[in-house]
């Protein structure tokens, strides 16, 4: 079974938790692409759906999925979204696809976090994956040095704006010990907007997807 066969399965289970009249919080990603085109066919029993990036947005639109505006909406009962990496205690890292904050601001929202993964992403301890970290533009510098302070290697994601209009510091070699105290301290640097340790509001359900089938962890 490839990668992405995985990630579909993940996807598709994470249909069972859609609440009929609802709008569901989408996440950003491969994984939830899959969760998207999946959603797609049962479109007519939801109201509609919140998107954590641009290129989530198109593709629920393309799909004839309602969009809304998180400014519009005080109750998503529902948000899905992937991670690059998961702990045992649900606490994620995510934004390798530079989309960190508006997935941290709907999942915030969010009653319940539902992650989809394939088994590759399930870890003892996070950060192998480089911890991407949203700047500001004229903070790049300054705050290159603080996460070198901490210890990280910050190598900037050529190329990539967000769609806040920042930039993407990926952090490598970090120590996580305390995925919590970690994301509370690099939120605490001037110039940070947001880092894509998700400790604080970690996920309540992983769908896991292994060749034996996908497994459930609450
Ligand atoms: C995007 C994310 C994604 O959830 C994460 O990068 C996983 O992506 P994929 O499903 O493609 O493996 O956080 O910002």
């Amino acid at each position: 079974m490839t990668q992405d066969e995985l990630k579909q399965q993940a996807a598709l289970r994470a249909l069972d938790y859609v609440i009929d009249g609802s709008i569901v919080g989408v996440g950003t990603g491969s994984t939830a692409n899959f969760f998207i085109d999946g959603l797609a066919g049962m479109k007519d029993r939801i109201v509609g759906a919140v998107a954590s990036s641009e290129v989530s947005a198109r593709r629920l639109a393309s799909h004839g999925i309602r969009l809304f505006d998180m400014n519009d909406v005080d109750d998503i009962p529902v948000y899905v979204d992937g991670a690059d990496e998961i702990n045992g205690g649900l606490a994620m890292i995510k934004g390798g696809g530079g989309a960190q904050t508006r997935e941290k601001i709907v999942a915030a929202v969010a009653r319940k976090f539902v992650c989809i993964c394939d088994a590759s992403k399930r870890v003892e301890r996070l950060g192998r994956f480089p911890l991407p970290v949203e700047v500001i533009p004229m903070a790049r510098a300054q705050v290159a040095r603080e996460l070198a302070r901490l210890g990280g290697r910050p190598v900037l994601r050529e190329g990539f704006i967000t769609d806040n209009g920042n930039l993407i510091l990926d952090v490598h070699g970090l120590s996580i010990t305390d995925p919590a105290a970690l994301e509370a301290t690099i939120d605490g640097i001037v110039g940070v907007v947001t880092n894509g340790l998700f400790a604080k509001r970690g996920a309540d359900v992983l769908l896991l997807a292994t060749p034996g089938g996908v497994q459930t962890f609450e």
